[in-house]
């Protein structure tokens, strides 16, 4: 793959954007699952779904990209783990869905598992020699915990702490520990584009008087901040008089600023959006070139503040992004187009991702 593809311009005022081939050429797409979905982080989940010692929670990693079988568990220590959810033996998935374990053990011919995946025993293994090994252990996942929030990486290329410091320097005392998940406003929006399209798009605040008509109404377009991580992107929404915003301590960096949201973007596919009613967390899956799924899940600390502000009628600010991102798709696949220019003021979180992205995409 020819490393011209992935030059992007350091200097924002000269640069072009990332090529069209980029967002429809399927032999790109495959080779991202190892240069860039391998060696990065994923959102995983939540900790209510391994809350208990011995809870297991077995899941894939980004199907359609990855597909990796992988399970949570927590151990009779209170210790969490991320471990291959396949039988060390010949492969089969050891655990098929969520419960309570006190071993893991594989349904095809018993071998079994602690749960943080050491190999426990097998029966009819006595005259198989060096046996057993840390080969016959299921492979440990690294795993980190943001507040209440689970991410996994299968060959990170840096360190989590690295990933989610901008957060904690930003959102230490807002109250995680009651975050409550609401399962009936989850909604997974299946979109017909490229998942780098659908982040080119999340990464500015550009589009927003265009795109967006009610959150113009509330955010105040000429206060809207950009600032970026090595590995991060934190967009700051400023609210309009009158409009809510959060009630920050004096001690806060943003204390006298009118914050109705913070939108942080972990490379690639981890979104969270803060705001005074709580956590949403968007997951992006890239399920093929052209196909992406993107899930909206809402952790709520404060239900009163649901419905005003930037963090209302998401549902409606998503169908508006994905018609557009849609539109781009089409236009990313014409011949009579290649590359754009950006703009320095609007689209640094932009230039950013696509920086990363080439970082990660050159040989
Ligand atoms: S595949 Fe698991 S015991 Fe044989
Ligand atoms: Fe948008």
């Amino acid at each position: 793959m020819g490393d011209a593809l992935f030059e992007i311009d350091p200097d924002i005022r000269h640069a072009r954007t990332l090529p069209a081939r980029v967002y429809s050429d399927p032999d790109i797409f495959r080779l991202q699952r190892d240069r860039l979905f391998a060696r990065t982080w994923h959102y995983a989940g939540h900790d209510d779904l391994v809350k208990v010692a011995g809870q297991v929670h077995p899941f894939t990693l980004l199907p359609g990209a990855l597909d990796e079988p992988l399970l949570l568990t927590r151990d009779q220590k209170d210790e969490l783990h991320c471990v291959s959810n396949v039988c060390t033996h010949r492969g089969t998935l050891v655990v098929e869905g969520p419960g309570h374990e006190q071993q893991l053990r594989c349904r095809y011919h018993g071998r079994r598992f602690t749960l943080d995946g050491r190999f426990h025993s097998m029966p009819e293994f006595e005259e198989t020699a060096s046996f057993p090994s840390p080969a016959d252990d299921l492979t440990q996942v690294s795993l980190g915990l943001w507040t209440r929030f689970l991410m996994v990486s299968l060959a990170p290329a840096m360190a989590f702490d690295e990933l989610i410091s901008p957060m904690r320097g930003r959102l230490d005392g807002l109250p995680f520990r009651e975050l409550v998940f609401d399962a009936a406003g989850a909604r997974d929006y299946l979109v017909n584009a490229n998942w780098a399209l659908y982040l080119d798009n999340y990464l500015e605040g550009f589009h927003i008087p265009y795109v967006h008509s009610s959150l113009a109404t509330t955010l105040d377009y000429g206060e809207y901040a950009v600032e970026l991580d090595r590995f991060s992107v934190l967009q700051v929404g400023v609210a309009k008089p009158g409009e809510p915003a959060f009630a920050l301590p004096p001690t806060h960096r943003d204390h006298g600023r009118r914050v109705a949201a913070y939108y942080f973007w972990l490379f690639p596919t981890t979104m969270f959006n803060v705001y005074p009613w709580g956590v949403s967390v968007n997951a992006v899956t890239p399920l093929a070139v052209d196909r992406t799924r993107v899930a909206f899940l809402p952790f709520v600390w404060d239900a009163s503040k649901r419905d005003a502000g930037a963090g209302a009628g998401l549902d409606r600010v998503e169908r508006e992004d994905e018609a557009i991102v849609e539109s781009v798709q089409r236009g990313v696949r014409s011949r009579l187009y290649d590359r754009g220019r950006y703009s320095p003021a609007r689209e640094g979180g932009v230039h950013h991702f696509h920086r990363l992205l080439a970082e990660f995409m050159r040989a």
